[in-house]
């Protein structure tokens, strides 16, 4: 049976897949809580968090259940830790699906803007946070007509725990810049935007996939930077038709 590797994004946990993994029942899906994160340590110190790290963790998930290779699938910071997959071990994905991401890493401002949120998460916790992004995670559609929506992320990001937080910040700040990988990625891949997306916007998105060999485009409607929650069957079924066009 194929696998299929769900990343989560920050400052989330696998529960934003759940919708995926519960209907892509006909592949072997694993979405596991990346370090800090949920049920997985946070005695990792700050410092030592960074997108290579999360890369051996998932390298290491993949050998202890015996997967040789997967279909990879991640989400915003998700996606930035599957370029890393592709550049430490590109044999072990077989098809590469980026949802709201980008390739390029932090601008000087984007940088001092994880200082800001390392400081606000010192001060206020996840609370703080969660006030911060949630109406930026979120699309304008979602936050007027799906309050269960705005519910269940505003509640994924108060039970994170503020070291995980600080230290994914250090390895979103410190990421590397993965424009000049795109042109050599040689897997099947999908990349999925949301219309609504402040964080990835679809244009950006689109010319992302312009720069992949062969990648295929979709934009989700009435979805922000959740697109797996905001809009989960439309997503669910944009990867069905994707795999079992690729991998049966
Ligand atoms: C995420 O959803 O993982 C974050 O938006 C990533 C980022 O802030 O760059």
């Amino acid at each position: 049976m194929n696998a299929v590797l769900f990343i989560h994004g920050f400052p989330f946990d696998h529960t934003m897949w759940r919708h995926q993994v519960a209907a892509l029942s006909r592949w072997r899906c694993i979405a596991p809580d990346l370090a800090g994160v949920g049920a997985s340590s946070v005695a990792v110190s700050p410092e030592n968090y960074s997108m290579a790290a999360y890369a051996e963790d998932l390298i290491r998930l993949l050998d202890q259940s015996n997967i040789d290779q997967a279909v990879v699938c991640g989400l915003s910071m998700g996606g930035y830790i599957l370029f890393e997959l592709l550049r430490r071990a590109p044999e072990r994905v077989r098809v590469a699906i980026l949802c709201n991401t980008k390739a390029v890493a932090d601008t000087p401002e984007g940088k001092r803007g994880r200082d800001a949120m390392v400081q606000l998460a010192q001060e206020k916790g996840s609370r703080g946070v969660a006030d911060q992004l949630i109406p930026k995670v979120l699309a304008r559609a979602t936050l007027e007509r799906q309050p269960d929506v705005v519910r269940e992320v505003t509640e994924m990001v108060l039970r994170q725990n503020p070291i995980g937080i600080i230290g994914a910040l250090r390895a979103l700040r410190e990421r590397p810049d993965s424009t000049p990988l795109l042109g050599q990625i040689e897997v099947p891949v999908l990349v999925v935007a949301g219309n609504d997306d402040q964080i990835a916007p679809a244009a950006e998105m689109r010319a992302m996939a312009q720069a992949i060999p062969g990648a295929e485009f979709v934009v989700i409607s009435g979805a922000g930077h959740l697109t797996p929650l905001e809009q989960p069957q439309a997503v669910t079924e944009a990867i069905r038709t994707f795999l079992l066009a690729k991998v049966g």
